[in-house]
């Protein structure tokens, strides 16, 4: 069996589900014994991966807040967008996963959909649309779960200055956790990851990065009590103390960063460590030998696999290149099916995923992969094209 379906859902490590295993079987007991109330250990837990996250990134952590999932992510910050006031027109490119429009409906003045071809995003027509000056929203995937396209904001940023109430709202979950990204030279202003997909880690916690632009002219929906600057002395010394009055909690600022837009309650605590390991297997691997690794195999795949001209692989541009590749067939959808069915019984792990008149046979590579699974998965799925082709080809 060798899995490929990594831009459907990651695989944990197992090496980081034994340590949160034990971590679980423990708990009984650390919480039975801890001097003080166990909750600050486990928020102490996430705040050590925010910290990581922020490493990582070369941001800092004050700008880092923990979702649930990226559509979550993203509703949040229009919904916040919205109640500020700051204009709404959001622009989308017509490919886009489902959420990056869906949560702005009920919160944008309009949506425009940029029109694609090919899977590509072109960095010119979103210029062209940008300039227009209409548009002061950007909602986007870095990279485009269908196509594989990958994103260059460097080529949009060319010669284009960001108007002062633009937003630049990215959905990041088709490439965190192999492919990394410059926020702050992208001019990203929130960067939005789930944690099932390339960051192996389907525990129900992802992460956000907000920009200090962006974070100064939002709000959270709504204060939860880890979302407000500690009362002095603690919050155990609170709690135990007779003397307070709730009303006075009530004008207790909000903590400076963007955790304020998280839900204000208990830490998801192992959701944050799964992160927390998939950001320290990332980095041991080295963050920029995975993206190099992830690029090798998929030019190796290139070299290997003969797709005729029944078959095509977007997006061609190396430079916009990523983790997942789709495989197009001319002959017809139908002919796509047949592949995923011939590679799902010869083991292999793929998706069928289409929008807007593109799609195909939907596959990755992670930095775990390996040049020899690359090598057999391209032999195998080459005897399956091959007779595809004599299936749908006339005989002469
Ligand atoms: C680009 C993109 N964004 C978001 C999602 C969904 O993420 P979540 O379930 O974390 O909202 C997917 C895939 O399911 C996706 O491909």
């Amino acid at each position: 069996m060798l899995y490929l379906n990594y831009p459907s859902m990651g695989v944990p490590d197992s090496d980081s589900l034994k340590k949160i295993s034990s971590f679980i079987e423990k708990l009984p007991v650390n919480i039975k014994g801890a001097a003080e109330d166990y909750a600050i250990e486990l928020v102490q837990c996430v705040e050590d991966v925010r910290e990581k996250i922020a490493e990582i990134y070369g941001v800092s952590s004050k700008n880092i807040a923990f979702i649930n999932n990226t559509t979550e992510g993203l509703g949040l910050i229009a919904s916040a967008i919205k109640s500020s006031g700051i204009k709404t027109n959001v622009l989308v490119p017509d490919i886009e996963f489902i959420s990056s429009s869906l949560v702005w409906s009920g919160h944008a003045n309009q949506i425009d959909f940029v029109v694609t071809k090919d899977g590509k995003v072109d960095p010119t027509g979103i210029y062209r649309e940008l300039t227009k000056g209409a548009n002061n929203i950007l909602s986007m995937s870095s990279v485009q779960e269908v196509s594989g396209y990958r994103f260059s904001f460097q080529d949009l940023l060319g010669g284009y200055q960001k108007k002062e109430n633009e937003f630049w709202i990215i959905d990041g979950i088709q490439e965190a956790g192999v492919l990394w990204r410059d926020m702050k030279q992208d001019q990203i202003d929130a960067y939005i990851v789930g944690g099932h997909k390339w960051l192996n880690s389907p525990f129900g916690l992802g992460f956000m990065y907000m920009s200090d632009r962006l974070l100064q002219v939002i709000e959270p929906p709504f204060k939860g009590y880890f979302n407000l600057e500690e009362p002095d002395g603690g919050w155990v010394a609170y709690l135990e103390s007779r003397n307070h009055q709730r009303s006075q909690l009530l004008d207790q600022p909000l903590q400076d960063g963007a955790c304020v837009f998280e839900p204000g309650g208990m830490v998801n605590a192992i959701g944050a460590m799964m992160i927390g390991e998939a950001m320290d297997n990332w980095e041991k691997f080295g963050i920029s030998n995975a993206e190099n690794h992830v690029l090798e195999l998929r030019e190796l795949f290139q070299q290997r696999v003969h797709l005729g001209n029944e078959f095509r692989l977007m997006p061609k541009n190396e430079k916009n290149w990523s983790s997942i590749l789709t495989i197009t067939s001319l002959l017809g959808v139908e002919f796509e099916r047949i592949l995923a069915e011939n590679l799902a019984k010869r083991g292999f792990k793929v998706s069928l995923r289409s929008v807007e008149s593109i799609g195909g046979v939907r596959f990755g590579f992670h930095y775990t992969t390996t040049k020899k699974d690359v090598e057999y998965f391209a032999t195998e799925l080459n005897s399956i094209l091959a007779g595809i082709r004599e299936m749908a080809l006339p005989k002469h």
